[in-house]
């Protein structure tokens, strides 16, 4: 047990996307995104059309069974369940007109299922799944209409459901741009064939759209809590050469500039060096400066893991890592996909993050992607995964040491509490959840759900407010 202090009213859930989860991809209207197209991860190139041995166009089959998910979400006590809107269910093309009615109404059902277990929503409202004809016909967010089309679907979104969800992401992860440009900002122009000018245009004109439906969302309802949301990954020197730490500032400057932007409603003296000595002149009207200065309410964040750096050229940046990697650390233990495993990290960045904005924050992605077993235990099938309980506790027993530091958290979304398919590889047998569903990476299974042995135990983190942790020594390499 440990002396962790969670505030009362701490929202404690699990986080999870549409393409992730809710398969139908040709079901109610929706059209097709751009992960329809991308069955080997949005890490890799796309495809023509939908194939056959792309898992997210099933999914875990949420479209139909979420109200048997979100019934084992409530038993686990679960206060708040993040997930994403698919933006081609509701404009199936993204430029319409009017929204598809069969769309909205399918998240209307959802949120009924959520409300009757008493579990708050936090919705994404763009999650790696632009609509796919956005993406050919007008080169995703390079082009500046994109703003004009996400406005009218967040728009949308917030008279239609304003009244029941307080709690709003605009783009998540909106820093992978740079990284991943198709899957992140639906560039169909190859990444090669990029100029920076063209990724930080595209960029801008995210921040712009986010800042602008910020904006509206506190028209519509001035209750309502908008945040953006960013991959975190605390950047150690390699060494304490000035060198090493100069390097930090500058990879930490590339990362924060987004959070930076949406927190104080302009682009840092450091982000216009860059812009300047790269030849990068964007195009910013007035009315995109106007529109930056709505700030978000709070910035939320996922945390996996952290990196290194190096000033010395010769040091390989080979690090595996959540989109973005980097220099390994030699003191670190990793997943089996290479992700170098840090709690204390994650106290490190809430400490950040808390210093530099003042914002209220959130934990909206946090948990161990693994191979799970499935046994027969007492006459039950189950998966023994001590792993990521350990994984869990460790990272917990920091965000408890943030909180008594003074940073202000309003919640924890473990990611992926039902197994999933992964974004970066599309396997089904990355598995991060509480909850097994019986799918394999050829396709394979019947998706029927078993509760893992985490599930008991996240149920007790929850019941008891994080005093069931267990303060322990962290096992490194
Ligand atoms: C984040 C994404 O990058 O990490 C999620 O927001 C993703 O969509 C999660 O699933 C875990 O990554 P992966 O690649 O293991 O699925």
């Amino acid at each position: 047990m440990t002396t962790a202090r969670f505030p009362d009213g701490f929202l404690w859930g699990g986080a999870t996307a549409a393409n992730q989860i809710e398969g139908a991809y040709d079901e109610g209207g929706k059209g097709l995104s751009i992960q329809d197209v991308t069955p080997r991860g949005i890490m890799y190139d796309r495809v023509a059309g939908p194939t056959a041995d792309n898992l997210k166009l099933e999914g875990i089959d949420f479209y139909h069974r979420y109200a048997e998910d979100i019934a084992l979400f409530a038993e686990m006590g679960f206060t708040v369940f993040r997930f994403s809107i698919a933006w081609s269910r509701i404009f199936p093309n993204g430029d319409e007109d009017t929204p598809n009615e069969e769309g909205l109404a399918f998240y209307d059902r959802v949120l009924d299922e959520l409300e009757k277990h008493g579990i708050e929503p936090l919705i994404t409202l763009s999650h790696y799944e632009t609509p796919l004809h956005l993406a050919e016909r007008y080169d995703g967010w390079v082009n500046r209409d994109l703003i004009g089309f996400y406005e009218r679907y967040a728009r949308t979104c917030f008279e239609r459901y304003g009244d029941r969800v307080k709690y709003w992401l605009t783009f998540n992860e909106i820093n992978s741009v740079l990284h991943i440009p198709f899957g992140s900002g639906g560039i169909n122009t190859p990444r090669e064939e990029l100029s920076r000018k063209d990724l930080y245009q595209a960029i801008h004109h995210e921040l712009v759209a986010s800042a602008r439906v910020t904006r509206v969302a506190h028209e519509i309802n001035p209750d309502l809590k908008v945040g953006c949301m960013v991959i975190s990954m605390p950047i150690y020197p390699l060494t304490p050469d000035p060198d090493d730490v100069i390097a930090v500032m500058n990879a930490d400057h590339a990362n924060l500039m987004f959070s930076d932007v949406h927190t104080r409603g302009y682009y840092p003296g450091y982000a216009q060096r860059f812009f300047r000595e790269n030849g990068i002149v964007l195009d910013i009207t007035d009315q995109d400066r106007e529109d930056l200065a709505h700030t978000v309410d709070f910035v939320s964040f996922s945390y996996y893991m952290s990196i290194c750096e190096s000033g010395d050229p010769q040091v390989k940046a080979d690090g595996a890592g959540n989109i973005m990697g980097g220099v390994p650390n030699p003191t670190l233990a990793a997943s089996e996909w290479g992700w170098q495993i840090d709690p204390k990290g994650l106290r490190i960045v809430l400490n950040q993050f808390w210093d530099r904005w003042q914002k209220p924050l959130f934990i909206v992605e946090n948990g161990l992607g693994a191979k799970d077993q499935l046994v027969e235990v007492d006459g039950e099938m189950t998966v023994e995964d001590d792993y990521r309980i350990a994984y869990l506790n460790d990272h917990l027993v920091q965000v408890a040491e943030a909180i008594e530091d003074g940073v202000e958290l309003w919640g924890y979304t473990t990611w992926g509490p039902i197994d999933l398919v992964s974004a970066s590889t599309a396997q089904l047998s990355k598995r991060y959840g509480f909850i097994y569903v019986d799918r394999n990476d050829d396709g394979t299974g019947s998706l029927t759900r078993y509760k893992k042995r985490s599930f008991d135990w996240y149920a007790e983190v929850i019941r008891t407010n994080g005093a069931s942790l267990e303060a322990r020594e962290v096992l490194k390499v």
